[in-house]
């Protein structure tokens, strides 16, 4: 089928679009300066490079449709990103680091010649718990692997009774009472609190670890990842869980579907079979992108969309996103043994997790003198009011109160950022009483309208396996069949 829209319909719908914007914001851009080089045409236009959009324009390439990525940063990848050790080569992947073993997963590795192995842990490192506020060490108490595997497979239990939760949060109407609980107080219920540990280590960055409405906590511990629990999770034989993503980028760059360094300035977006119009600034000046269908991948928090036109409907529900800070970062002179990962705890909290924001723990990695530091916050409307910088202060002030009080363990040096990364904002949620209210049946409703479709972390969960099942079987059929 030929492209439906027509330039000379879109300068028409621009113009008015310029009126409506007034001057102010669509001054400087000058329509007649699109010249035919500079007008792109795609099937589908994907916003964000990350692991649902790079894995959204795989697969509808590989449908027969053409696409275009607009990616802010220098590479594709999002959340995935890798330290190569620059003295030995060594790869260490400081953010994703383990997928599902489910066809979905593998079938996308196997298609990118990237094999996967069954994730292990060094079994020659040792954790050791800290209070990182007085440094004291803690004798913590865990539950046996016995009393953990019978607490998941009650938990299980409760999640099989929920099918529609396995690949999005599609509710029941109304919401049983249970998946609005405090997860804290859903953990006494079903007595399973002997999960919570191996719960919060996986996966801590939600924010308060017992206060999360249950059904924001099932939406990444999930079914599939439970099972994974069980069975053992994968992650590339490489270590390098960032040459799939290298290998996608020149697969995209050489089909003049990725714009990297780019970012949309203007958009148009209708109901109608006009398609969507995008404006966007990349490092070879601006460029008009005309598509029929728009996939957003973005966090939707209304602030980062605020050059996508949004209805008033959209910025009242993308209004009600909560979410957490999350940073991770390679530390070096941390004083500690290239052998120990040390964990953050509070022996004045239940399950002992510590008082956010904090540091989470700072754990080995496979080069000798460089430690992996991870930080959250707690959950807030807007990301959590700490710059980075006020982060890095902490996490070395975490480390230095370490050493401080325990000269007989660890050396008193001076603690160094090697990489520091934001992922904020992280795990977008929302509160129970939007839930109650029926908060992601209008989510999910957005799906199509305005020609525009949605996937990624707060649509499905934060999990790389489980956005790509939710990605091909959730949203590309319909995106696909509106084309
Ligand atoms: C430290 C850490 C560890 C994790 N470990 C795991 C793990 O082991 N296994 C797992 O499955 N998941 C893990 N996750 C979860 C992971 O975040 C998600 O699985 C996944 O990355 C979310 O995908 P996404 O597509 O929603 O967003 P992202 O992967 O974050 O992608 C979003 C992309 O959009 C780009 N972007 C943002 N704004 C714009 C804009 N305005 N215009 C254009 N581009 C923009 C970003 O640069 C980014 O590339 C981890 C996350 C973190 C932070
Ligand atoms: C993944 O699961 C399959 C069975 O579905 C199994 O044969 C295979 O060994 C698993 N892979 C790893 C690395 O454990
Ligand atoms: C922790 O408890 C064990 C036994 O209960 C004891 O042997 C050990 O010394 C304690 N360690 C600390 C750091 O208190
Ligand atoms: C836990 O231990 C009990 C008693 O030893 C045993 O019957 C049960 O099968 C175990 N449960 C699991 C999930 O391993
Ligand atoms: C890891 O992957 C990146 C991206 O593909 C690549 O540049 C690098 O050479 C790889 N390193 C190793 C050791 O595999
Ligand atoms: C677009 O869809 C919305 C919601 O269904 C509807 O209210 C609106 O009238 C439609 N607009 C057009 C231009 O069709
Ligand atoms: C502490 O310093 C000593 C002496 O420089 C060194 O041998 C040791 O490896 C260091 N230990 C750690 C944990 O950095
Ligand atoms: C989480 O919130 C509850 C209720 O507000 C509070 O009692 C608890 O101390 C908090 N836990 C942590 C670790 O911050």
């Amino acid at each position: 089928m030929p492209f439906p829209v027509h330039f000379t319909a879109f300068v028409s719908g621009f113009l008015s679009l310029h009126a409506l914007l007034g001057p102010a914001s669509a001054a400087d851009i000058d329509l007649k300066s699109f010249n035919p080089e500079d007008i792109i045409s795609k099937d589908v236009a994907i916003i964000g490079g990350g692991s649902s959009g790079c894995y959204s324009a795989i697969s509808l390439k590989d449908k027969g449709k053409s696409v275009i990525v607009i990616e802010k940063k220098d590479r594709v990848g999002g959340n995935t990103e890798t330290y190569i050790d620059p003295a030995t080569g060594t790869p260490v992947d400081i953010g994703v680091l383990v997928f599902h073993n489910i066809s979905v997963v593998t079938d996308y590795f196997s298609r990118f010649d990237v094999p996967l192995t069954l994730y292990e842990e060094d079994t020659a490192d040792e954790s050791a718990y800290y209070d990182f506020r007085s440094g004291t060490e803690l004798n913590i108490s865990f539950p046996t692997l016995n009393e953990t595997a019978v607490a998941f497979n009650k938990y299980a239990q409760f999640l099989e009774e929920y099918p529609n939760l396995d690949n999005g949060l599609f509710l029941p109407d109304p919401v049983p009472e249970d998946l609005l609980l405090p997860f804290g107080e859903f953990v006494d219920k079903y007595d399973i609190g002997a999960s919570l540990n191996t719960m919060y280590e996986l996966d801590p960055a939600v924010g308060n670890f017992t206060t999360v409405p249950t059904v924001e906590r099932i939406r990444t511990m999930g079914l599939s990842l439970v099972e994974q629990i069980a069975t053992g999770f994968l992650t590339t034989a490489h270590h390098n869980n960032s040459e799939i993503y290298s290998k996608i980028q020149t697969e995209l760059l050489s089909a003049s579907s990725l714009l990297l360094h780019s970012e949309v300035v203007l958009t148009q977006r209708q109901n109608d079979s006009e398609g969507v119009q995008l404006v966007v600034n990349t490092p070879e000046g601006r460029k008009l992108i005309l598509a029929k269908k728009l996939l957003i991948t973005i966090p939707p928090k209304p602030r980062l969309l605020k050059n996508f036109d949004l209805s008033a409907d959209e910025t009242a529900i993308f209004s009600k996103f909560i979410d957490v800070g999350y940073y991770t970062s390679i530390v070096k002179n941390t004083g500690l043994p290239d052998d120990l990962s040390v964990f953050n705890y509070n022996p004045d909290t239940p399950y002992n997790f510590p008082i956010l924001p904090a540091v989470y723990n700072v754990q080995t990695t496979p080069v000798p003198g460089l430690h992996l530091a991870i930080y959250g916050t707690p959950r807030s409307i807007e990301s959590f009011p700490l710059s980075d910088e006020e982060v890095k202060s902490d996490i070395i002030n975490g480390i230095k109160t370490l050493q401080k009080a325990n000269l007989d363990k660890f050396n008193q040096t001076e603690p160094e950022f090697v990489v520091f990364s934001s992922h904020t904002p992280f795990y977008l949620q929302v509160s129970p009483d939007d839930i109650k209210d029926g908060f992601y049946g209008r989510l999910y409703a957005l799906q199509g309208l305005r020609n525009t479709y949605w996937t990624g972390a707060a649509f499905r969960g934060q999990d790389s396996s489980d956005l790509w099942r939710y990605s091909e079987e959730e949203v590309l059929p319909g995106l696909l069949e509106s084309l």
